[in-house]
Parts: structure tokens; sequence; C-alpha cells
């Protein structure tokens, strides 16, 4: 199986061709991302305008140097998959209409792909992991744990009821004067603060329910830096380290109840594991605290490469793959209509006040 995957749904224009030999393990023929961090920095967050146009005019290069790169004839691709939703409807419509050009010239099937299920699919890609297992997905736009049990069959145990966590990290950033994207920036300065320096909350901790919230953590930063005007370097960082330290510990509270839950709801499951996604996965703190949950309750902790933990294409390819292969791919193609939300599970109600809105949003 060969398969071209397309991803558009933020501010990166992607293209991948993945490819499967039977029961053998899989290949990123090839895995090409362009970032548009550079366009939207002034902005101190993502444009949606300024992305959907940027996507039109990168999208066929990368696409063609995806081909290129992988060595496959468009004419040998079995499927072309594309970010057909949640996102930026402007960067979807982009995306999904160039794969249905793709497919319709070429004559091939179209895949329309969730990008949550993109998300959720890697680590069988880059781990070969087996169902069910847990994934924790931290960006800019989502902060979810889904119960991950096959193809096509997630279900959402906890989302945020406010911010995301990749965006808490972005609105602390911007407080302090820091540079967009936030969350490396907040990880460098807290690298030299005192992380005791000030009690922030741990939004949710205890709470019988696994779902997440970080806006009174990032009003009581602002708080905390709205009273020590001007401030030194080094109260950025300890502001910085004390914010990271009470994400760390609510985020270690929140995933060791998802663990228990799954230990109650997959008893069979000889070797659980959690595995992590999305851009605050790189977060240096948050992985320690989620490898010491993993540990102490014995599920082996899956992080798979960063560039494949971030927004691409390689990840859609897959899911297009798993969806060929587990005869999931038809008739959702060139009648798809791009959706700005859709919810992976359709069961979990959505939370009240939660949604993409911050600076990926
Ligand atoms: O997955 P991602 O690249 O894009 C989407 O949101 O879809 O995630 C980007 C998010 C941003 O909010 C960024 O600030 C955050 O991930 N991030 C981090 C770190 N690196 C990126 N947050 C905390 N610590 C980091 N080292
Ligand atoms: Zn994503």
């Amino acid at each position: 199986m060969r398969v071209l995957g397309i991803e558009t749904s933020c501010d990166e224009t992607a293209a991948s061709v993945v490819t499967l030999d039977g029961d053998s393990v899989p290949v990123i023929a090839s895995n090409i991302v362009l970032s548009q961090i550079e366009e939207h920095a002034a902005f101190g967050g993502v444009v949606p305008e300024i992305a959907a146009r940027a996507h039109v005019e990168a999208l066929d290069g990368i696409v063609e140097a995806a081909l290129a790169d992988s060595g496959v004839a468009l004419a040998d691709i079995d499927a072309i998959a594309a970010t057909a939703g949640p996102g930026l409807v402007g960067g979807l419509i982009v995306g999904l209409m160039t794969a249905k050009a793709i497919a319709a010239a070429a004559g091939k099937p179209l895949i329309a792909i969730n990008h949550l299920e993109g998300h959720a699919l890697t680590a069988r890609l880059t781990d070969g992991l087996d169902f069910p297992y847990l994934l924790l997905l931290v960006s800019g736009g989502h902060t979810q744990i889904v119960a991950v049990r096959d193809v096509g069959d997630y279900q959402r145990w906890a989302t945020t009821i406010d911010d995301a966590l990749g965006e808490a990290f972005d609105k602390t950033a911007k407080m302090l004067g820091l540079p967009y994207p936030g969350g490396p920036n907040v990880e460098k300065a807290a690298a030299t603060g005192d992380a005791t320096r000030f009690a922030f909350p741990r939004p949710m901790k205890g709470s019988a329910q696994p779902d997440f919230s970080f806006s009174g953590l990032k009003t009581a930063v602002r708080q905390a830096a709205t009273a020590i005007q001007p401030l030194s370097e080094q109260d950025v960082a300890d502001i910085c380290a004390s914010f990271q330290a009470a994400v760390a510990d609510a985020l270690g509270d929140r995933v060791a109840r998802a663990l228990a839950r799954f230990r109650e709801e997959f008893p069979d499951k000889a070797k659980p594991a959690l595995v992590v996604a999305g851009g605050v996965a790189a977060n240096s703190t948050i992985k320690a605290t989620l490898q010491k949950q993993c540990a102490e309750a014995g599920f082996s902790f899956v992080a798979p490469p960063l560039k494949l933990c971030t927004d691409n294409a390689a990840m859609i390819a897959w899911a297009g793959i798993e969806r060929l292969r587990a005869g999931l791919s038809q008739g959702n193609g060139f009648d798809f209509v791009p959706r700005s939300r859709w919810p992976l599970d359709s069961i979990s109600a959505p939370m009240i006040g939660s949604g993409r809105r911050g600076a990926k949003a």
C-alpha cells in the first residue's frame, strides 16, 4: 500500500508518502513539513487568513517534493489521504480541494482523515503498538485523553474545559513578553527559575473526572506578573518555572486517573501503554512527570519522535493506510465537506466552554 498524505489544518503545510508492504514495518518514504511560524510570529499567534493563503502558495510544491522524495510515482499511489478537520477551515479547504483534484485527475480514491485520528494512530506507525492504548494529546489546539480501541473506535475520556495546554504556554509567554511560539521559550526561561517561588493553582487536581482546565492558572500567572512590574529576567524565569511545575503536577494527577481507569476497563491488556502526541510533548519537565506516572502504574511510555508528534502529513498518510486496511475508506472522499469541528469520538458530549480558541485555533 502506498498512500500520499496531505495536512493543512493549522500552520504547517505538509505532504508525505507512507508505504506498507504486507505485514512488514511501514516506511515513511517522504515527509515534508513547511512551518509558517515566521509568517505568524509578528501577530503572536496563527492568523487564519494568512495561514490559508500560505497553504495555497506552498501546497503544490510540497506535494510535488513529497512524491519526488519518495521515489513513488503518482500512478503507483493507492490513495490520497487528506486532513478534512478539525482545524482552521480555510486551510482545510485548501488541503482537501487539492487532494480531491489530484485524486480525480489520477483516478485514485480519496480518504478524508480526521486530524486527531492521525495523532491517535501515529504510535502504530512508529512503534507498531497494538490496540488498545491510551493517548494523551497536548498541542496548541487540543488537550485530550483518548482510549484508542481500534481504527475508527476512539473514546475521549478527558478534554479541557477551557484553554488547551499549548495555548496556556503561549498565553503565559505573551504575558511575560516572551516570543511566539511560547512553549519552548517558557521552558527555556524556566530552566534558570525557582519553581517554588509562586504557589500557582493545580487546576482540577483531585477531581474524579480526568478533565483539564488551564484558565484559572493563566489568571494566577497574570496576577503574579502584574503585581511585580517591571519584571526582571529572574522574575520571568521564576514565574515560568512555577507555571511549568503547576502544569506538570496537574497533568500528572489527571493522567494517573486515566491510567487507573484504563486498568479497570482493559484488565486483560498485558502491557498497557500511554502515548503522548502534540507539541507540548517536547517539554522535558512534562515528559519526566508522565514517565514517572507510567512507571508507577506499570504502563510503558511511548513518545514518538517529535517531528511525528507535532503536525505532519505522515500521520495522515498512515491513517489512510489504516483505514484502507480496515476497509473503512469507502464513500467518505469526494463528497466530504471540511469540518472545522469534528470530534474523534461522536459519543462523548462536547465540553461546555471547550473548543479551539487559542493561538492555534
Ligand atoms: O502540535 P503542535 O506543533 O501544533 C498544534 O497545536 O497543532 O503544538 C504546538 C504547541 C504550541 O502551543 C507550543 O507553544 C507548544 O506546542 N510547545 C511547547 C513546547 N514546544 C512546543 N509547550 C511546552 N514546552 C515546549 N517545549
Ligand atoms: Zn495536531
